[in-house]
Parts: C-alpha cells; sequence; structure tokens
C-alpha cells in the first residue's frame, strides 16, 4: 500500500513521524507533502529522515514538478491521509481550494481521502466546521477522530488528534476491510440504540455509565453500506451522524424507551446495542441539592427493559441485543438470550482497557438458540462489517423458515 500523508499546520504534527514509522512497520510505502504552516511547526527534513524520500513541499517549482509533481502524487497514492487536518485545510477541501500543493493532490487525486482533525475544542464544535465536515462526508472522505482529552492549549475537550497507532490501524484495517456487502440488506428497516442513558439526580448532577456509543454508530454504518434503512436513537454522545442514518437524540432511559417503542413496529431488526441504565433515581430534585449530613441516600427504580418490551411485541421486529459482561460471558449471556426471548445475543467482556466501552477495538462472542460464532479483536468498524453479515443471514434464514 501506498499512503501520502498531508500533514498541516497544527500543534499535532510532532506526532506525524511516528505515523510515518507506525506505517513503515506495516510493510507501507509512505510519501510526505506538507503545507507552509506545517514546515513553521516541524522541519521538512525530519519527514525526509524517516521516510528516506524527499518531502513534498511546491505547487509552483519546476524542479519539483519535473520529478514528482502534484499529478504524479495524486496518481501515486492508494491512500491519501491528511494528519493533523487543521480547520483551515478542512475548510479549504470542502470549497475546492487548490492554491498550495496539497489542497491541488486533494482535487486531483481519486485515491481515498482520511483526515485525522485536530484543533482545538472550540474550533471543533464551530458551526463551520461541523457543516465542512458534514460535506466532506458525504463527499467519501473518511474521518478518523478526533478524541476528547487535554489539549495543547490548557482546554480539556474534543479535538484532539487521535493516537498514530489508532491511525495507523485504522488506515491498514481501512485498506483490508471490506465494507459490508450492498444489497444484503436492501429495503431492510434495522432500528439500533446507542450509547448511554443519562439519568438525573438533580439540574446539575446524573447517573450514567462509560458506554462510548462507537460501537453502536459503527453498526449503523455498516447497516447502511449493507443497503438497509437505519433509524439510530442515541443516548448522550458527541458523534458524528453516518450519512442517510435517521437519528434521535435522547437523553433517559424513559425517553429512549418511548422513542423506540413508537419505532419498533415498523422494524424489520432491532439491535440494542445502548447501555441503558437498569434505574433511575425516584424522585429527582427541581434545585441543586446542598451538601449537609456525610452520607447521602438516592433511592433508584428500575427502568423499564426496552429490549424485552420489543421482544414481547406481538408482531415484533428480530431482536439483536448486546451483553456487557465482566465474568461468565456465555452462562450470562445465553441466559438473557432465553429470558428475553432474543434471536441473537452479541456478548462482550468489559472491564479491561484493550476492549468494550470506549475502546476504538472490541472482541465479541455471538450466541443465537442453535449455535454461535467468536470474532476476535477488531476494530470496531471492521467488526461491525462482519456482524451485520451474520446479522443478515440469520435474517433471511428466519424469513426464508417464515415463508416456507
Ligand atoms: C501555535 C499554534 C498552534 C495551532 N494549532 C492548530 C491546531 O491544532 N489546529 C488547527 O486547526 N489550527 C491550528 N493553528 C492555526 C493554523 O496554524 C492556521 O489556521 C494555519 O493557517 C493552518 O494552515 P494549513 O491548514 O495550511 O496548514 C495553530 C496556530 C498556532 C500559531
Amino acid at each position: 500500500m501506498k499512503v501520502l500523508l498531508g500533514v498541516t499546520g497544527g500543534i499535532a504534527c510532532y506526532k506525524s513521524p511516528e505515523i510515518v514509522r507506525r506505517l513503515a512497520d506495516h510493510g507501507v510505502e509512505v510519501q510526505v507533502v506538507m503545507t507552509q504552516s506545517a514546515c513553521e511547526f516541524i522541519k521538512p527534513l525530519v519527514f525526509q529522515a524517516v521516510t528516506g524520500n524527499p518531502v513534498h513541499l511546491d505547487l509552483l517549482d519546476e524542479d519539483a514538478e519535473a520529478g514528482m509533481g502534484h499529478i504524479e502524487l495524486a496518481r501515486w497514492a492508494d491512500v491519501f491521509l491528511i494528519a493533523p487536518a487543521t480547520a483551515n485545510t478542512i475548510a479549504r477541501m470542502t470549497a475546492g481550494i487548490a492554491d498550495d500543493l496539497l489542497s491541488t493532490i486533494c482535487l486531483a487525486t481519486t485515491a481515498k481521502q482520511v483526515i485525522a482533525p485536530a484543533m482545538n475544542s472550540m474550533m471543533w464544535h464551530h458551526p463551520a466546521t461541523s457543516a465542512n465536515l458534514e460535506t466532506l462526508k458525504s463527499r467519501g472522505v473518511e474521518v478518523l477522530g478526533p478524541d476528547e482529552g487535554s489539549q495543547a492549549c490548557g482546554e480539556t475537550g474534543v479535538g484532539r488528534m487521535l493516537e498514530p497507532d489508532d491511525i495507523v490501524t485504522a488506515i491498514v484495517e481501512g485498506n483490508n476491510t471490506t465494507v459490508a456487502e450492498p444489497g444484503l440488506l436492501a429495503g431492510v428497516n434495522v432500528l439500533i440504540t446507542a450509547g448511554p442513558t443519562r439519568e438525573d439526580i438533580d439540574p446539575v448532577r446524573f447517573i450514567s455509565n462509560h458506554s462510548s456509543g462507537k460501537m453502536g454508530f459503527a453498526l449503523a454504518q455498516a447497516a447502511l453500506e449493507a443497503g438497509a434503512r437505519v433509524t439510530l436513537v442515541a443516548g448522550p454522545v458527541r458523534l458524528p451522524t453516518p450519512a442517510k442514518a435517521d437519528r434521535v437524540d435522547v437523553i433517559s432511559a424513559r425517553d429512549m424507551h418511548r422513542e423506540v417503542m413508537q419505532r419498533a413496529g415498523d422494524a424489520d431488526i432491532f439491535i440494542s446495542v445502548a447501555a441503558v441504565a437498569d434505574y433511575r433515581v425516584t424522585e429527582q430534585a427541581d434545585s441543586k441539592i446542598k451538601k449537609s449530613a456525610d452520607d447521602m441516600v438516592l433511592t433508584l427504580t428500575r427502568n423499564a427493559d426496552i429490549l424485552a418490551d420489543v421482544a414481547a411485541l406481538a408482531s415484533r421486529p428480530m431482536c439483536v441485543g448486546f451483553a456487557a459482561e465482566t465474568e461468565n460471558l456465555e452462562t450470562y449471556a445465553r441466559g438473557k438470550l432465553q429470558r428475553k426471548k432474543l434471536d441473537m445475543i452479541i456478548a462482550n467482556l468489559v472491564g479491561g482497557t484493550a476492549t468494550g466501552f470506549n475502546s476504538d477495538q472490541n472482541a465479541v462472542e455471538v450466541f443465537w438458540p442453535e449455535g454461535g460464532q467468536s470474532f476476535s479483536s477488531r476494530s470496531k468498524q471492521s467488526l461491525s462489517v462482519d456482524l451485520i453479515s451474520l446479522i443478515a443471514s440469520r435474517y433471511q434464514r428466519q424469513n426464508t423458515k417464515d415463508r416456507s
């Protein structure tokens, strides 16, 4: 594989040489193109040393054009990865501006384009940046991250560039990943829940969990690629909506229950990925609870079980549940499969850092009444493609049986 790495002028470009080294570990050939601003942050010589190739800087340079010019570079690449991608470069890509080497290649290449945005969280949340990203995604540009955490500017929030390892995994796996087979779920209505729910204690405090929503969103994306019509009922997460998904945002388990039950009758497949709070605070305070005694007691009330309620409908969709367990995976998962009368359950061990909640990787065991299948650790994106293929094949089998 040949990757053209575009480096733009953000603080995170100190991590870009590490991306080159990690790509090289996977046998990937790398050439680097830098913007003028990027050269203020890091010297081209660094990239020349790690790639062993001259770094491409200028559009209007006779010598450069006589060697590997912008069109040759555009043709050479299998993947054009821009990491970090500044807000400025993202805006210029959106507008189709081509007044330097990097932006001209963006227009001239037919290679897969992937960007790893990195910027201050206010810049990330600016409506101009959000709109630009939506446009780029609708044109097929893949967006990796950004992550949440402390930033070079001293703020904490969304905008950190993903770590080089995560970027490289996505590039290498993305090259191997077959997207979900188009047509596998053509015309099928898929309803998916994702993310955590949030149960208010008072106007400033709540109870929630570590679910990131990444698995549910990745499954929604894979189902769309397979031709399904997807409705995504999402708890409070800051993830971009997969293009063409119908997204319904909710906060609490009760909101999620209501929105799902309103739509379950029209669904052919229901995939319950959300980590729905089992309990809510019985009496939510209208104003902030003041500190008084050393101990504070909260009384909790059981929330309705969304998955079980959908599975109990007279005319029900195929029901796929998720089980996050810290031990005895198969026993607990099969118990839940039977108790809730599900068609399939996807179980993963949580509690470690390598897979499950918040991680970009996941390994799962899938069980259905008469069988099961294991999926070893891989990116949530690649796992979703495999899971959607399995769900589609079980759905088709079930439908054929129902008709015969
Ligand atoms: C110290 C410093 C750090 C910066 N970090 C970022 C950043 O992380 N992300 C970003 O979008 N812009 C950042 N900028 C602003 C960009 O450098 C500026 O928008 C520039 O025009 C980007 O040019 P380019 O996209 O052509 O590389 C930073 C500027 C300075 C002075």
